[in-house]
């Protein structure tokens, strides 16, 4: 249900959705115009039959484009859920309500520009504002080294194939793209939880680079519980929260 006008936000229609799973989908929409820089997040809203708006966050997983007001998000659908289970009934020509504001501190303007190594840890749907932040060409991470790591439960779930095969080659050998698959085994992935995977040092290994002090940035996004142990792991490596003030190693997003 959609009427027109909800203070703060703005209309967008469906233009395309991709089902990447039965549960897992794009949505790109286009009509609201949205200010925002690569890796940030606004929200998403439609009306319940009580004419109730129901919002939630969401990440944008493209980057700004001057020249067009497409906004692309990727999510999970919720069964138990209130708002992600409409948002995945939605059909190409279908309205909802987008935000006017956009926030977050996973953007370029946060990666310290003495870092000479970046870490792009994500889980599940977690891995859309590294998509959004490596695909804007005006502000590239200046690293030796990029490293996008994309937790999942099953192979199926690691999305964007196609566009990471693309920012790889764009990157020309600086971004390093490490899939980890938990309840499956994947040939050229590897199988685990990304903490663990520290904790051994495989990931590292895969990465081809450590974690220092002095030249690593690490930015963390989805799963709540992979943040705390990750965070851990990563404080174990001797590296630091990030505050504006103090600097430091770890910024995170959390999903819920
Ligand atoms: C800053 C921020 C950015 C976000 N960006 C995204 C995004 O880009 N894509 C996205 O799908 N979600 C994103 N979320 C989560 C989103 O806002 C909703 O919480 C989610 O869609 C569930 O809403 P719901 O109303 O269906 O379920 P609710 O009734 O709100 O139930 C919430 C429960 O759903 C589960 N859950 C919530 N989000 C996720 C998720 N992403 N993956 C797996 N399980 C989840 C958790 O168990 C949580 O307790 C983001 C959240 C925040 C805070
Ligand atoms: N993905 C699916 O196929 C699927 C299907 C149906 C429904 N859902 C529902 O969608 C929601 C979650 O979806 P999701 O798979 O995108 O997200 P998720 O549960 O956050 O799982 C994504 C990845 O994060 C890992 N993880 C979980 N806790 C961690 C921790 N403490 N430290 C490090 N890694 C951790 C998971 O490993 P583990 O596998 O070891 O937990 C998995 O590899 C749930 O409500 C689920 O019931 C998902």
């Amino acid at each position: 249900m959609i009427k027109s006008e909800i203070v703060g936000y703005s209309q967008a229609f469906v233009e395309k959705r991709t089902d990447w799973t039965d549960e897992i989908f794009s949505l790109r929409l286009t009509g609201a115009s949205l200010k925002f820089k690569a890796g940030q997040f606004t929200k998403l809203a439609l009306l319940d039959e009580q004419g109730e708006l129901i919002s939630r966050a969401y990440s944008l997983v493209n980057a700004p484009l001057m020249t067009s007001d497409v906004l692309e998000f990727l999510l999970i659908s919720n069964s138990d859920g209130k708002l992600s289970p409409r948002l995945h009934q939605l059909k190409v020509g279908d309205g909802l309500y987008v935000g006017e504001s956009a926030h977050g501190d996973l953007i370029f303007d946060t990666i310290p520009k003495s870092s000479t190594n970046l870490w792009l840890l994500s889980t599940g749907t977690g891995i859309g504002p590294f998509l959004s932040l490596l695909d804007d060409l005006n502000f590239r991470p200046n690293c030796d080294k990029v490293v996008l790591v994309h937790g999942v439960r099953h192979q199926a779930d690691l999305v964007y194939h196609y566009l990471i095969e693309q920012l790889i080659e764009q990157y020309e050998g600086r971004l390093v793209y490490i899939p980890i698959v938990s309840r499956e085994i994947k040939q050229g992935a590897l199988h685990g939880r990304i903490p663990q995977l520290i904790d051994e040092g495989q990931l590292m290994d895969a990465a081809g680079v450590n974690f220092d002090p002095e030249g690593s940035f690490v930015m963390l996004c989805g799963n709540p519980a992979m943040i705390k142990d990750t965070t851990k792991s990563l404080l174990n490596q001797g590296l630091s929260r990030f505050r504006h003030a103090v600097g430091g190693n770890i910024v995170y997003e959390r999903y819920w």
